[in-house]
């Protein structure tokens, strides 16, 4: 652990903007790349950001305690690492409360297949558990960031929502919240936000985040705005003003906010809030980068119809395959760097299927045009559902989510 200005940030020694340049991965908030075609190195990631490997002993604790398999997004080791998830289960066990908090940055009007990812986790991490929900649209950050204005990106925020909504939250027991509306009607968010500003200095975030004295200054202040929402009493109308534990699923480039924000709990009387971490969702590309909104090529988006699934999966699915039809046969295909598998892996439940997929395509008895239709044919139905419930989501019933009021906990 570094000593930044005397107070001690948990894992800052091992994230400064240098050390992720020397490095072959670099990861923060706003970028992923890696120089490796299987991706980022999630070992070394651990690391580096002083988090836990979800190993076989949490797992198996899990289980136990949930009386659940765990997901397969967890088995598979895609969400694989965590902070203080043992804390959460003994929670559970003893019956006490906490909340899951996540969130998501409206940067373009939909939703694309990586992005959903930790919203799958925490629908099943909220019915797993029985608990409420908050969900931040951090279109602050999206101004600050992009060449974007209050107002637009206030309207992609309650988008995005909908694409929230259409993945079958519960409406009682889960609040969405836009930073720029949200604030204005509750004081309490505002005054966290300057109770954790008090305790980061300057230094501090630039050893975090990287920032230089060219950013402009929202930017610098940022962080705190998605610290708060870590601190139940943000929530006065769902916590009064208990002070209840949390548990944030997210890709683990978020990591970085929720370090700053368990440097702040206890000095602040809060609970450190728990994590678990997802790795992320490789461009069409390939792994070197995650898929973007903002790069229509690298990403399946959530609004494209069949042809266009089709079409970008057959076009741009980087390939582990081999070069003729004849080598592959003989030395098989490479399912680690292939984006045809990985999306499977994501996104095909069926264990068995996909380990028989994983072999077929190692051994080379099956070609890449072939594990790319099955990619195809797993991803469309995916797609075309989430379209047929986003249509169910009128302005009505995404007002309803964003409404001030109290959430249903478990008996
Ligand atoms: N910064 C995140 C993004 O750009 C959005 C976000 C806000 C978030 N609060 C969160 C993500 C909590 C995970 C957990 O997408």
């Amino acid at each position: 652990m570094a000593e930044v200005d005397n107070i001690v940030v948990e894992g800052v020694d091992a994230m400064t903007l240098n050390d992720n340049e020397k490095d072959d991965d670099f990861v923060d908030p706003w970028n992923v790349t890696s120089q490796n075609d299987t991706g980022v190195d999630y070992d070394k990631l651990i690391k580096r950001f002083g988090s836990s490997k979800i190993d076989n002993e949490l797992i198996e604790r899990f289980e136990k305690i949930t009386g659940k398999k765990a997901h397969y997004l967890i088995r598979r080791g895609i969400f694989f690492s965590h902070r203080d998830m043992h804390t959460i289960l003994t929670l559970k066990e003893q019956g006490k409360p906490f909340y899951l908090y996540t969130g998501r940055g409206p940067s373009s009007d939909s939703l694309h297949l990586g992005h959903l990812i930790p919203f799958i986790m925490t629908k099943w991490l909220q019915e797993t558990f029985d608990v409420p929900l908050v969900i931040q649209l951090t279109d602050d950050e999206k101004v600050l960031w992009k060449d974007l204005k209050i107002e637009a990106a206030m309207k992609l925020a309650r988008e995005n929502a909908k694409d929230i909504i259409a993945m079958g939250f519960d409406l009682n027991k889960t609040f969405i919240f836009s930073n720029l509306d949200f604030m204005g009607k509750c004081p309490e968010m505002y005054q966290n936000i300057i109770r954790i500003q008090k305790c980061v200095t300057f230094n501090q975030v630039k050893g975090i985040f990287g920032f230089g004295d060219s950013d402009v200054i929202g930017k610098i202040g940022f962080p705190a705005a998605q610290a708060a929402p870590a601190f139940s009493t943000t929530f006065p109308f769902i916590f009064g003003n208990k002070k209840v534990h949390v548990l944030i699923p997210c890709a683990i480039d978020q990591d970085p906010y929720f370090r700053m924000t368990r440097d702040c709990a206890p000095r602040l009387g809060f609970p450190k809030p728990a994590l678990i971490h997802s790795a992320f969702f490789p461009a069409l590309q390939g792994a070197k980068s995650k898929m973007s909104a903002s790069d229509q090529n690298s990403a399946i988006f959530l609004t494209d119809t069949p042809k266009q699934i089709k079409n970008k999966i057959n076009k741009y699915a980087f390939s582990g395959g081999k070069a003729t039809v004849e080598e592959h046969r003989s030395q098989g295909g490479n399912p680690d760097v292939d984006v045809a598998y990985q999306l499977l892996k994501f996104f095909l439940e069926d264990d068995e299927k996909l380990e028989q997929t994983r072999l077929a395509y190692s051994k080379g008895e099956m070609l890449t045009g072939e594990i790319k239709k099955l990619a195809i044919e797993i991803l469309t139905p995916v797609v075309e559902e989430h379209q047929k419930r986003r249509k169910e989501v009128t302005d009505d019933v995404l007002d309803q989510f964003m409404v001030l009021r109290k959430l249903q906990f478990a008996a």
